[in-house]
């Protein structure tokens, strides 16, 4: 399947990185948003991360120029009819995403495939909210996406063969590297990561330890290069409340709980660094 014209919804932390990324490896890419402030925000964060390898002699001022002239920002969803490839970013929420897709399926030509970036949501119940459920796929980004090598890709029950092998070739010439899992809640990914943040988040909320000590054992004990508390702030925490919810709900084993404290923050708006604060305050 030929695709030219990549379309990535949502402008927050994940869909700018992957407009980026995609633009880099020389596709035309629509990077749409419903609020104009936070597209103006993401596309002024691929600028001054261009800009930051061209600094550095990672790339050429041309390049750089190169992949900005290919980005259009959007703010009208009906740009999804001049795309050959979705690929979802909006926030991790099952009506979000499904209401999404729904409109999608009506814009977008048939031959269009609809990709999200869900960290955690069933693909195949995204997949039914559309008539075209083997054109549907998990293609799930690292952050940063510019950095991560890994995308997990995720086929729903109805996934077509020529669907998948067209993503997996996409996401090498991203320059990235696939990995193929299948349709559980929180992939291998957060199934394996978000409970260990939640449990940290349990430590903190029973006084067991302060958040830097949390931080310091990882860090060094473990050697992980950030400390849970940080990673948990630096995803955001709505989204670690949305997978938690995820597991907890697609499992039903209350070893998946959220953390009351988690729920806390994120009711207060303290959703990690995008917001200022989390677990720790930022600049
Ligand atoms: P974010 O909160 O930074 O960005 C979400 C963006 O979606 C916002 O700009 C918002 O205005 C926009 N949006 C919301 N509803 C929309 C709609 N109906 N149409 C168009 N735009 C809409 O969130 P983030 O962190 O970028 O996460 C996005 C997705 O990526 C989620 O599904 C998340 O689970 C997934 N993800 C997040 C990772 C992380 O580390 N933060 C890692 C991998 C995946």
């Amino acid at each position: 399947m030929d695709v030219k014209t990549i379309m990535v919804i949502g402008a927050g932390q994940m869909g700018s990185g992957i407009a980026q990324v995609c633009a880099m490896a020389g596709y035309d890419v629509f990077l749409h948003d419903i609020s104009q402030q936070q597209l103006d925000k993401g596309l002024a964060n691929i600028e001054k991360l261009l800009s930051r390898q061209v600094e550095k002699g990672k790339l050429t001022e041309e390049e750089k120029e190169a992949t900005l002239s290919r980005l259009t920002p959007s703010t009208d969803l009906q740009n999804a009819a001049k795309a050959d490839l979705v690929i979802e970013a909006v926030v991790e929420n099952m009506d979000v995403k499904t209401k999404l897709f729904a409109q999608l399926d009506e814009i977008a030509p048939p031959h269009t495939i609809l990709a999200t970036n869900t960290s955690s949501l069933p693909i195949t119940e995204i997949a039914s909210a559309t008539k075209r459920p083997e054109k549907v796929i998990g293609m799930h980004f690292m952050n940063p996406v510019p950095v991560m090598k890994l995308v997990e890709i995720i086929r729903g029950l109805a996934t077509a063969d020529e669907v998948y092998e067209t993503i997996e070739a996409i996401t090498r010439k991203l320059n990235k590297v696939p990995v193929e899992v299948n349709d559980f809640p929180g992939f291998i990914s957060n199934r394996v990561l978000m409970p260990m943040i939640n449990e940290a988040i349990y430590a903190l909320y029973e006084g067991v330890a302060t958040k830097e000590a949390i931080d310091e054992v990882m860090k060094l004990g473990m050697n992980h290069p950030m400390g849970p508390l940080t990673l948990a702030d630096f995803i955001g925490l709505d989204t670690c409340l949305y997978i938690m919810e995820t597991l907890h709900e697609g499992f039903g084993d209350d070893k998946y709980r959220p953390c009351p404290l988690l729920r806390k923050y994120v009711k207060a708006g303290w959703l990690g660094r995008k917001t200022g604060r989390g677990f720790y305050t930022y600049d």
